[in-house]
Parts: structure tokens; C-alpha cells; sequence
């Protein structure tokens, strides 16, 4: 389970709501793998997932845009890999009739993905708030 605290705050509340968002989507997919019908449930969950991404990229990026965020292009590039990646193993997953086990890897490689992105690459705007 991948738990939300100050480590983790980029500043600005909407933000910092939308990554507890996917934190708990996150986890979701971890409950999942204890339930037997899990199988049912994957494809609604994973779509859910990669819309929510869209979504939060999307107002962290009109957010930036409105600070004149200067490294803006990079970070919307990093988005767009991002977006591109989660899909694709999310598609990956769900087409190879998936055991617990994948989607337990599938759990943490997006646990993985949002530590990384939040900590290394979201900090780099907390400063650009700041300054507002
Ligand atoms: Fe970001």
C-alpha cells in the first residue's frame, strides 16, 4: 500500500488532492489482487486509471502554464511518456488474461512511477509556485 504524506506536497492543494487520488486508485489495484472476481473488475479500474492520468497531467499543466512555468515543455513531455507507458502495460496486461501476480507487478510499477515522478520531477515546480 502506498500511503500519501508531507513527503509527497507539491504546494498546492488541488494537486496534492489529485496525487491522493491516484494513490487510492493505486492501492485499488492492490485489493483487487486478494479478490476472485478480479478479473472482471481489472479492465474498469485500469481505464479509470489511465483517465485519471489524463485528467491530473492535464490540470497540472493548465496550472503551470498560468505560473509561466519555464520548463514546462519538458515536464509536458515527461506526461506524455508517461501516459503513453501506462497504457501500454496496462494493455499488456489485460490482453495476456492476467494472474494476481501481473497485476501485482502492474501495482508496482505504478507505485514506482508516481514515487519518482512526484519526488523528482513534480518537486522541481514547488519553487514556481512559491514565487507566484
Ligand atoms: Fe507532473
Amino acid at each position: 500500500m502506498i500511503v500519501w504524506d508531507k513527503r509527497y506536497s507539491v504546494g498546492v492543494e488541488k494537486l496534492d488532492q489529485q496525487h491522493q487520488m491516484f494513490f487510492s486508485l493505486i492501492n485499488k489495484l492492490e485489493d483487487l489482487t486478494t479478490h476472485d472476481t478480479f478479473l472482471d473488475e481489472l479492465p474498469r479500474l485500469l481505464n479509470e486509471i489511465v483517465e485519471y492520468a489524463t485528467l491530473h497531467f492535464k490540470s497540472e499543466e493548465d496550472l503551470l502554464t498560468k505560473i509561466n512555468y519555464p520548463d514546462l515543455a519538458n515536464h509536458h513531455a515527461e506526461h506524455e511518456n508517461i501516459k503513453k507507458d501506462i497504457y501500454m502495460e496496462c494493455k499488456r496486461v489485460i490482453e495476456r488474461e492476467p494472474t494476481a501476480m501481473d497485476v501485482m507487478w502492474l501495482y508496482n510499477y505504478m507505485n514506482n512511477w508516481i514515487k519518482h515522478h512526484i519526488l523528482e520531477v513534480d518537486m522541481m515546480y514547488v519553487e514556481a509556485f512559491k514565487d507566484e
